[in-house]
């Protein structure tokens, strides 16, 4: 071991990985994980170790991968309200070790649709404006997913050098938002072009004509109040969606993944439609055509949140797709974590996209006015050990695999990250499985004044966050690092499985 080399020995910690959960040391050298299990630690080995940390009667967990973040987001004249650097400082305290972030491209018109009509912003150019906010701001290792709006031979052009040279191998579509939606041809010509990068299209999918047929009515009925965002985006309008991405897929023959899945109508044709989902034999994961994505407030805030009385309280909530009804069984929710224990939800990322109390006012009296988006980057691991896990609803290996395995697989980043293995990097979140405490805008550390969770108590904290085989948050809750430690993951082909 050279001299600079730095060693870190984890000790009796329980590591859980995607296949198994065993008691066992961990040793770190130079950021990488070196051995895991109830090792001989050769004499120069000791002599190295610089610090050891106990970890009796933790859990380890592999630091956390979120695949669906808006840092410094602009929309309508105003952004989301973290940054680069505050949001992944938040998602350090929550075991996120990992963002990906989606850069949009501006369509460059004020035309809406169809794109074909405008030229659009160059990818390029797009890349360099998402990577001069984050660039020496970041506290967590990041990579960038590309939003295309304008399908053009000048954007696919560019899509070979977007994915070799800057290392971005998975876009955005959306089905929805009329000055951002692209047709069901247009999101299929970016499917084939980018396979044959080895890219991934995501899709947010609404069904955008219906969307704003019904929100055309209501604003001609002056049924303009917060109250309408959830009835102007029905369930309908994602299973319509959905739908025709089956098609899509059954059509090309290639995978899509759709972000933010909020239903289980929309869950259910993917199930009802065979082949579409996971194949039986490869398990969670490997072969689905429709990779679903759901976040935390789909598993468990509900549409309840929409009747209240004061409508600053509704835009708190307002988000798209909105939740959805609990009803007497709690059906969205309950079928939501049935998903992801039979492996047809692959990933749990947040949609964080924060706007502060004063930017949600912005649509208080107008829901075309309210900025869509919820904090909770920093929630997705203790919602889904406190919610899925402690009540039975999935495993401790489901967990780790929609925490962060599946999304290192599925957007290139496995296996330098997404699970504890020998020769991957060092993330991991130490958690301490029984510390119960209350989520709350008063001991949070993203930058907005409110918690979409505020008083929900959760049995769970992650106590120790290590990142690339430094301690990034040490027992005390303190920050180890300097704003800029994040690195920038130049991603490689997606789905590999
Ligand atoms: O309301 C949401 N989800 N805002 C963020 C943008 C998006 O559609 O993912
Ligand atoms: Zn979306
Ligand atoms: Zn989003």
């Amino acid at each position: 071991m050279n001299k600079n080399s730095t060693s870190i020995l984890i000790k009796n910690g329980t590591v859980v990985s995607s296949s198994s959960q065993v008691k066992a040391n961990i040793l770190i050298v130079d950021g990488k994980i070196k051995k895991i299990g109830d090792m001989n630690i050769s004499e120069p080995e000791w002599n190295d170790i610089t610090e050891v940390i106990d970890a009796s009667n933790l859990l380890i967990f592999p630091g956390g991968i979120d695949a669906h973040t808006h840092m410094e987001l602009p929309v309508m004249g105003i952004s989301s309200s973290d940054t680069f650097a505050t949001g992944t400082r938040a998602a350090l305290y929550g075991g996120t070790t990992t963002i990906i972030d989606f850069a949009n491209q501006n369509r460059n018109s004020s035309l809406s649709h169809p794109s074909s009509q405008t030229e659009g912003e160059s990818l390029n150019h797009t890349l360099d404006k998402w990577f001069k906010k984050a660039e020496g701001n970041v506290y967590t290792d990041y990579g960038l997913h590309l939003s295309v709006t304008v399908i053009n031979t000048k954007t696919l052009d560019e899509l070979k050098g977007i994915v070799e040279n800057r290392g971005v191998s998975s876009f955005k579509t959306f089905m929805a938002y009329p000055n951002m939606r692209i047709s069901d041809d247009e999101i299929a010509t970016l499917m084939r072009e980018a396979n044959k990068l080895g890219g991934l299209v995501t899709v947010h999918a609404e069904d955008g004509q219906l969307i704003e047929s019904l929100i055309e009515e209501n604003i001609k009925e002056r049924n303009i109040s917060p109250k309408m965002h959830p009835l102007n985006r029905p369930t309908i309008a994602e299973t319509n969606a959905i739908s025709r991405l089956i098609d899509i897929s059954n059509k090309e023959q290639l995978p899509i993944y759709v972000v933010h899945l909020s239903s289980a109508d929309g869950l259910n044709k993917v199930r009802e439609n065979k082949g579409a989902g996971p194949s039986a034999d490869a398990g969670v994961s490997a072969k689905a055509k429709i990779i679903l994505e759901t976040c935390p407030q789909y598993l468990v805030l509900d549409d309840s949140k929409y009747l209240h009385k004061d409508p600053l309280e509704i835009n708190k909530f307002v988000m798209s797709p909105p939740l959805r009804e609990s009803g007497i069984s709690n059906k969205n929710q309950n079928e939501l974590w049935k998903g992801i224990a039979e492996g047809y939800i692959q990933v749990v990322a947040t949609d964080h996209c924060p706007f502060t109390l004063e930017q949600k006012k912005l649509g208080i009296n107008n829901f075309t006015m309210i900025p869509n988006g919820i904090p909770g980057v920093e929630h997705r691991l203790e919602i889904l050990f406190s919610e899925g896990f402690l009540k039975g609803k999935i495993t401790l290996e489901q967990l780790v695999k929609v925490w962060a395995t599946n999304p290192a697989n599925i957007f290139g980043l496995y296996p330098q990250k997404g699970d504890i293995v020998v020769g991957a990097d060092a993330d991991l979140v130490l958690f301490d499985p029984s510390f119960k405490h209350t989520l709350s805008v008063k001991n949070h550390h993203m930058n907005v004044d409110y918690s979409a969770y505020e008083g929900f108590e959760v049995t769970g904290k992650c106590k120790c966050v290590i990142l690339r085989g430094k301690v990034v948050i040490d027992n005390n809750g303190t920050l180890k690092i300097n704003q800029g430690y994040g690195k920038y993951l130049h991603r490689n082909r997606c789905l590999h499985y």
